[in-house]
């Protein structure tokens, strides 16, 4: 939800600091801060309220020399975003300052033992609770600041990342982790010595260097100005790090001449289905090879049933994925909205499978879903996006949606990544269990190959609805209707149109309208069709004709060469034809660039929307 980033070596740490800052942004963006040390041990913390570009002009005043720093973007929990409550947060001395990522559940409870102890606190976070505890510890128990670290971790319930500095060490940095991301970079200078990267994520490292430690829970890192480094776990147990490689291209994360990474991320999708579909396609074969699947063939041939836990946009892709395991398997499948989930004391069976579906891997009631499915003997497939994030880590096997790094609060890209994949385990159980004719996988297979092409096509044809979004600007609610397969592409329309252009918008099956929302239909109400020259194509019409006769005004996704449908639509958008399954991947294509366009021409920070973050790493 926050975003943490932290320098340790011979160079300026400053300028690292908030390059790295601007690449967390898209994890929160309501507040920032950064404090360093300089050589002499003296410690700077500079906070500002807003985006990182406010902390600037503030740092820009100040003395922000040092080689040592840590730095931190908010996405406000526990206090309103404002300088106070933005991190680092000092401790009652002013010793020791800390930057926080996560949620201290017991942070009431602590403050009050604190303040009872002579601690006072002058923000309202759960943040300054943790670093007056480590203080306090460290006073108590009179020990240095690594063992006063361990120590008050054990005591803290809740998710953190953190980064601590002591005034008057400018040669060790402290990290730790427990449910919220931390991976340390170790890079080298030119003269080949050692210097670290701190990150929540790859994004403000991989410039750097692309050997990396993920941190894993109960971990704490000391990083040291010799170049040397130990991990413990919380009960100062010496563990053996795992380097890894990086695979993120610097590239991913530039905008690219786009105006904004949404734009960027909508026009990638061609390419970055192709990447989703790289190697698990054989063409020649007609056929798709999962080592997930295949790895795991007795799993899923013996499954009683799929339960699929997301959030979001995520969720929409699990109810097409539903619809597509449903239909080519034949195994019941059920879609949870991981919050409600993991709070119901479900009924998980062994032979159940339990799927997290999840952009960053780290939002973390769907991670909290699997922890407790697992626990009830349930076997955890994850589909993420993001490479050794906590839900790809936890899960028992799974697949990568392989899309690249979605920056964009809105997710596009890996919503389309997320149906490819989920078609694709789809087709590869179905294979196992025999349950498609030959005819028909082959014919599925063939069709997904294609969709990439068709992407295209459809992007290329939809050139002129920045024009046309321009219209809708002033309307304050929007219906957006499908039915099947494009139901859920119907709420996620309107989901993409809410987060980023605020205008009020709901999504329906279109055969529902008639139960209650049509009374919401007049002249004024802008009602967005999904009506493919598919199965329900009949009945769609019809619905649409209600809607005209209330004066609703029409704007449709309709196949290529459609005629119907387009004379009864006061807008249209085209897409080519192909398998019902496989509409929602281009029929998302217009609706994610109206909202675009919408959004843009209201002026709204369209890649980070009012109250939202990318990855919600807290209940
Ligand atoms: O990273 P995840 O896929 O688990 O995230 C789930 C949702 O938070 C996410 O899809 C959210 O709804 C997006 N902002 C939608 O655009």
């Amino acid at each position: 939800m926050c975003g943490i980033v932290g320098y340790l070596g011979e160079r300026d740490a400053y300028p690292i600091l908030i390059k790295g800052l601007h690449r967390l942004e898209y994890r929160g963006y309501d507040s920032a801060g950064v404090a360093l040390i300089n050589e002499e041990g003296e410690m700077t913390v500079c906070k500002a309220k807003g985006k990182v570009s406010v902390l600037e002009e503030v740092a820009a005043e100040r003395d922000m020399r040092g080689t040592m720093g840590i730095a931190h973007t908010r996405w406000a929990t526990h206090g309103e975003p404002n300088e106070c409550n933005a991190h680092p947060h000092y401790s009652q001395s002013k010793e020791l300052t800390l930057v926080h990522n996560g949620i201290i559940e017991n942070y009431k409870a602590l403050r009050e033992e604190l303040t009872n102890q002579g601690y006072s606190f002058v923000s309202e976070t759960d943040t300054e609770v943790l670093v007056q505890l480590i203080e306090f510890v460290k006073s108590t128990h009179h020990c240095d600041l690594v063992r006063a670290v361990h120590l008050a971790l054990k005591s803290v319930i809740g998710a953190y990342a953190i980064a601590v500095l002591e005034k008057g060490n400018a040669d060790r940095l402290i990290v730790a982790r427990k449910g919220s991301p931390l991976i340390v970079g170790i890079g080298k200078t030119e003269d080949g010595k050692t210097e670290f990267y701190v990150g929540s994520d790859a994004t403000p490292i991989v410039e750097y260097t692309n050997q990396v430690v993920y941190l894993k829970d109960e971990e704490i890192a000391v990083l040291k100005r010799d170049g040397s480094y130990t991990i413990t776990n919380l009960s100062n147990v010496e563990q053996t790090p795992q380097l890894q490689t990086l695979q993120v291209n610097l590239d991913e994360l530039e905008k690219g001449g786009y105006a904004h990474f949404m734009l960027k991320e909508i026009y990638e999708q061609p390419e970055s289905i192709r990447t989703c579909l790289g190697g698990r396609i054989d063409a020649k074969k007609r056929d798709v090879i999962l080592s997930g699947i295949l790895d795991n063939k007795k799993r899923f041939l013996n499954a009683r049933r799929i339960i699929i836990c997301a959030c979001g946009t995520s969720w929409h892709s699990a109810l097409i994925g539903k619809y597509f395991i449903e239909e080519a398997c034949q195994i019941p499948v059920e879609v949870e909205y991981a919050s409600e989930f993991r709070y119901r004391n479900p009924v998980i069976f062994k032979d159940d499978i339990v799927v997290a579906v999840s952009q960053s891997g780290e939002t973390a009631d769907t991670l909290a879903a699997i922890k407790l499915a697992k626990e009830k003997g349930a076997f955890i497939y994850g589909v993420c996006n993001v490479i050794g994030s906590s839900i790809a880590r936890e899960a028992n096997s799974g697949t990568y949606i392989h899309v690249g790094p979605e920056i964009g609060v809105a997710s596009t890209k890996a919503f389309t990544g997320q149906v490819v994949t989920l078609a694709l385990i789809g087709l590869a159980i179905a294979k196992e269990k025999k349950t498609l004719s030959t005819e028909m996988y082959e014919m599925l297979v063939d069709e997904l190959r294609k969709i990439p092409q068709k992407m295209q096509w459809t992007l290329d044809h939809n050139k002129n609805i920045d024009r046309f979004a321009q219209m809708f600007t002033y309307c304050k609610n929007f219906i957006y209707l499908g039915r099947g397969y494009n139901y859920p592409v119907a709420l996620e329309g309107a989901l993409k149109l809410k987060e980023i252009s605020y205008i009020h918008a709901e999504g329906y099956p279109a055969a529902e309208m008639k139960h209650g929302p049509i009374a919401l239909v007049d002249e004024e109400m802008p009602v967005v069709v999904v009506a493919p020259k598919r199965g329900m194509y009949e009945k769609i019409v019809s619905n649409i004709q209600e809607i005209k006769s209330r004066h609703g005004k029409i704007i449709s996704v309709v196949t290529q060469g459609d005629t119907v449908v387009k004379g009864m639509s006061d807008y249209t958008f085209v897409i080519p034809d192909t398998r019902d399954c496989y509409v929602p991947l281009l029929a998302v294509l217009p609706l994610q660039l109206l909202s675009y366009y919408v959004a843009v021409a209201k002026g709204r920070n369209v890649d980070q929307p009012r109250n939202l973050a990318k990855s919600v790493t807290v209940e």
